[in-house]
């Protein structure tokens, strides 16, 4: 059963689910092993809250449990956000949560999406997760699906999101949305010349993915 937006009394669930799931699985945390399976990350949790106060969010529901199976978490993006992000980011303690977020900031200020899409707020789908046993089903692209009715919904014009891994790529793929600028982890150095990320097969590439709506 899908919901959204996700209404704040299942927040602190939605923060359960991804202690359990993206906290540990996603590509770049996974590669950097930022966190272990179940445990809590202030600064990830931090950044889910913020997200769903946006009121954009959706959730699919075990319909026998009601229990929270999976999330897109999403959240508007304004003109300055990314700036103000990246100088927060020097104040974080976590040095692995930094390398993760310092990378997506600085490839996203690049793109300029508000200028190469004459925009004045982006919609950004900012975290996809399913619970490992709901995985292969379709319920990443359902979600996703809903999120793009919810951002037509709203009036915006752009959907972004940073797509990590294989997975949801195929997933915001089958959705319509498009490329605009991919990054091999390989290229990808720390100061000591190692790979900074070094990801699992088959999650090979950051793709940064937009649609637009009309
Ligand atoms: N092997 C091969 N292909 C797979 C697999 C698999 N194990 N799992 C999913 N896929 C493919 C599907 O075939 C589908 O592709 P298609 O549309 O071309 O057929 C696509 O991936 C999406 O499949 P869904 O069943 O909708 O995806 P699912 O519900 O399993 O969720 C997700 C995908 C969210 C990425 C899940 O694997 C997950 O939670 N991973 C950990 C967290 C993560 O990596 N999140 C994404 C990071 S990016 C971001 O958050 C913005």
């Amino acid at each position: 059963r899908m919901e959204g937006p996700i209404p704040e009394e299942r927040f602190d669930d939605v923060i359960a689910h991804l202690r359990c799931s993206f906290f540990a699985d996603e590509p770049l945390n996974r590669s950097v092993r930022l966190c272990e399976r179940g445990q809590p990350h202030r600064e990830l949790e931090e950044h889910a809250r913020q997200t769903l106060r946006d009121n954009l969010s959706e959730m699919a529901l075990d319909a026998a449990t009601n229990q929270v199976v999976g999330v897109a978490l999403n959240g508007v993006l304004w003109p300055g956000d990314l700036d103000q992000a990246q100088a927060k980011l020097s104040d974080m303690d976590d040095a692995k949560f930094r390398r993760i977020f310092g990378l997506l900031y600085s490839v996203n200020r690049r793109l300029d999406l508000f200028a190469a899409f004459n925009v004045d707020r982006i919609f950004e789908c900012r975290i996809l997760s399913v619970d490992h046993r709901y995985r292969g089903r379709g319920l990443a692209r359902t979600l996703l699906a809903r999120s793009l009715q919810a951002a037509k919904d709203a009036g915006f014009q752009l959907v972004k999101e940073d797509a990590t891994g294989l997975f949801s790529q195929r997933a915001a793929e089958s959705m319509g949305f498009q490329t605009l600028h991919e990054m091999p982890y390989e290229e990808y150095k720390n100061e000591d010349g190692g790979i900074a990320f070094p990801t699992e097969d088959p999650h090979k590439t950051l793709k940064i993915m937009v649609k637009q709506l009309h």
